[in-house]
């Protein structure tokens, strides 16, 4: 079996644009809007944020990797972002798209979605601007560590957003359980926190290496967050998109979308 790649090797091995290209473009949008397409994942996030209460402008992405999408409904309530990530080249890519770089990759797609869902009339090239001035920082993160954010130690977040990442980051599940708590570090009393997490899913493949994944249930999730000091835990499963031959690129069972508010 191929090696399985983690921890520096994002810094290394990990293929940004075979990622994004994959993912965002061929991946995301094959279910046509249903459960397990790309677009019903935006759309849960906007049905989400209609729908909480919550308070402040500050949100901190942790572990975003290449990309801003997930960014894109919450910023119609956060004005103050920050983006932080493992991998200098995926921090890279996040700042070639803020700087409107001609190659960097374009999620236009993805803000005339989000706008046309919302349906305020607002025009997604202003959205994307506004998000671009929005992120007021790029830095690294490692959720191994007591303060992820190590020496760019800011105030606390109003609500904290992360996609598949811990799993990606955490090799068993006492380091999950410890990755959960060192990130509700950094949110204020009563922030939120959102998480898109694989289910089951032990690899994933791109650009034809092999990548790490922790199996993980929604049971052993939810559990982990409780036990990080969260209330009103909320959670939504569904399939992974329907891509023809899906199971060579990766072998989660499902998805899960969980909210929680921090105690
Ligand atoms: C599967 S990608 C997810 C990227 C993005 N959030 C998304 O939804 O497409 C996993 C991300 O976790 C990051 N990561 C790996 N180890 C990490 C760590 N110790 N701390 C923070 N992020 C880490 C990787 O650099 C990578 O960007």
């Amino acid at each position: 079996m191929a090696k399985t790649h983690f921890d520096s090797d994002y810094e290394t091995v990990f293929d940004v644009d075979a990622y994004l290209n994959l993912l965002f473009t061929d991946v995301y949008t094959c279910g046509g809007g249903g459960p397990g397409d790309g677009n019903y994942l935006l759309c849960l996030q906007i049905d989400f944020f209609k729908k909480a209460t919550f308070t402040g402008n500050r949100l901190l992405e942790i572990g975003s990797g290449p990309t801003v999408h997930n960014l894109i409904p919450a910023s119609a309530y956060f004005k103050e972002i920050t983006v932080a990530e493992f991998s200098k080249p995926c921090r890279d890519a996040v700042e070639k798209w803020i700087r409107a770089e001609p190659d960097a990759f374009d999620w236009s797609h993805f803000f005339d979605y989000v706008c046309a869902k919302e349906g305020n009339g607002e025009s997604w090239k202003s959205r994307q601007e506004n998000l671009r001035k929005y992120i007021k920082g790029v830095i690294p993160c490692d959720v191994h560590e007591s303060n992820p954010l190590g020496l760019n130690s800011l105030d606390p977040f109003d609500a904290i957003i992360t996609s598949t990442c811990l799993e990606a980051a955490c090799l068993d599940n006492q380091s999950y359980r410890s990755a959960i708590k060192n990130i509700t570090k950094l949110l204020k009393p009563g922030g939120l926190l959102l998480i898109w997490s694989t289910l089951n899913e032990s690899f994933y493949m791109i650009g034809g290496s092999r990548f790490h994944a922790l199996p993980l249930d929604a049971e052993f999730i939810i559990n982990a967050v409780k036990e990080a000091g969260y209330t009103d835990i909320k959670t939504t499963k569904f399939p992974v998109p329907p891509f023809e031959g899906i199971e060579k690129i990766a072998d989660a069972e499902g998805i899960l979308f969980l909210t929680a508010c921090k105690l």
